[in-house]
């Protein structure tokens, strides 16, 4: 059977909502946060109702039950982007904290004043600031490969950094590259096999910002060969609240623990402790499990409708949506063609407010996101200080870009 985004939508009672005058909900915000499933709903819904204990610290049968679920939901995660084992899949609060994990641990305990860390011009601020704030503690250097007009990261200038910092730093080889798999502003999915190919062989190695990209595409950690690779459930059909780091099993293993309490240790006497094993040592306190048990659910989702499927969907729409948009007199997209992105389309629309946009098109139902996206710098490398963004997912239809368009009409004559 063909794919059908009107019988997926039946999986998500939120889109069956109407909101202001009675108008069907279009919801085109994925890009910030996705919409859930029932299953998603009604896993957690469960959890709570019948299975609700701590985990890792009871006998008796809710924590073992609860131990289980969480467990269970780490490997379907490891399974999901084909990681070597579940230890590697560390749960975070989100694709953010998994960073900021990574600067804590094995960033401080490697590297220091006058080491590079090469980042793009294209990052989300998540893959951004904790850089800047090590810079600060540190005194690291930073480098950003470039972004072209057409919203392309310019890998010449990648090769011209590496080369040119293998020099500067004085037989010191860049020590991490860190960027994003797919801008949440432009859509770009950029080379990530080759950028970390490139890195290894200056002798880094990387951080992927996957926020985007494992939602929406086939992930598969080992052909990437990444390092370390960041994402957040709630972009994928999961709830708020819980993310994953999954790491090398060496490095993780060699990395200091990051945030000190009970479960992420093995021993702890008045003054001393010994770290937990694998993946305990990096989740101190007591988790999200609901969100995790979520989380689990989402994944499952997602594997029965298909990643290629949902890729394949989305990929329409998206061509879809730049043509028609492209139509619109005063509108003009950012980031490249439909073959080089994700389901995001980035607009200005001429002589009218990214904020009036949003907020005109909200009175029909339509739901997107106007400012910077939290990417500051790479509106100021394009000159504006914020744009509209539409994006798309497994269930957004063409009608729904239609009604898009149309009301972008109605803004244009609004504003004369
Ligand atoms: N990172 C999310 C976005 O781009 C919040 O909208």
């Amino acid at each position: 059977m063909s794919y059908n985004p009107h019988e997926i939508r039946k999986d998500f009672p939120i889109l069956q909502r109407k909101t202001h005058d009675n108008v069907p909900l279009v919801y085109l915000d994925s890009t910030a946060t996705s919409q859930k499933p029932l299953a998603v709903i009604e896993a957690m819904n469960e959890y709570y109702r019948r299975s609700n204990a701590n985990i890792h610290r009871g006998v008796h049968t809710l924590a073992e039950e609860a131990t289980a679920m969480y467990e269970e939901a780490r490997e379907k995660i490891a399974g999901f982007i084909n990681a070597p084992s579940s230890k590697q899949i560390i749960y975070t609060r989100n694709a953010t904290e998994s960073i900021n994990l990574v600067a804590y641990t094995w960033a401080r305990a490697n590297l220091k004043t006058g080491d590079l860390v090469v980042l793009t011009e294209m990052e989300h601020h998540s893959n951004l600031v904790p850089w800047l704030m090590l810079q600060a503690e540190r005194g690291i250097e930073l480098e950003f490969i470039s972004v072209t007009e057409d919203g392309l990261l310019d890998l010449d200038s990648y090769k011209t950094l590496l080369s040119r910092t293998l020099r500067h730093a004085q037989g010191g080889a860049p020590k991490l590259v860190a960027f994003t798999h797919m801008s949440n502003v432009l859509g770009t999915i950029n080379p990530a096999a080759e950028i970390i190919r490139m890195a290894h062989e200056a002798g880094a190695i990387t951080v992927v910002d996957a926020a985007q990209s494992v939602p929406h595409l086939k992930m598969d950690v080992q052909a990437l060969n990444a390092d370390f690779l960041a994402f957040s459930a709630h972009k994928m059909c999961g709830p708020t609240g819980v993310g994953a780091l999954y790491g090398k099993a060496e490095l993780l293993e060699s990395m200091p623990p990051f945030l000190g309490g009970g479960d992420m240790i093995k021993e702890v006497k008045l003054r001393s402790f010994r770290p937990n094993t694998l993946p305990h040592k990096f989740e101190a306190g007591t988790p999200a499990i609901a969100e995790a048990v979520g989380f689990g659910a989402a994944v499952d989702y997602l594997t029965k409708v298909g990643m290629d499927n949902i890729a394949a969907h989305e990929h329409e729409i998206t061509e879809y949506a730049l043509e028609r948009l492209e139509e619109i007199p005063g509108v003009k997209l950012f980031g490249p063609s439909a073959d080089k992105k994700g389901g995001v389309a980035a607009f200005t629309f001429e002589g009218v407010h990214p904020h009036d946009v949003a907020q005109i098109l909200d009175r029909d139902g339509i739901a997107i996101r106007a400012g910077h996206h939290c990417a500051q710098p790479l509106h100021e490398k394009f000159g504006i200080p914020a744009t509209s963004r539409a994006s798309f997912y497994l269930y957004n239809t063409k009608e729904e870009v239609d009604l898009l368009v149309n009301g972008l009409y109605k803004v244009r004559e609004l504003f004369g």
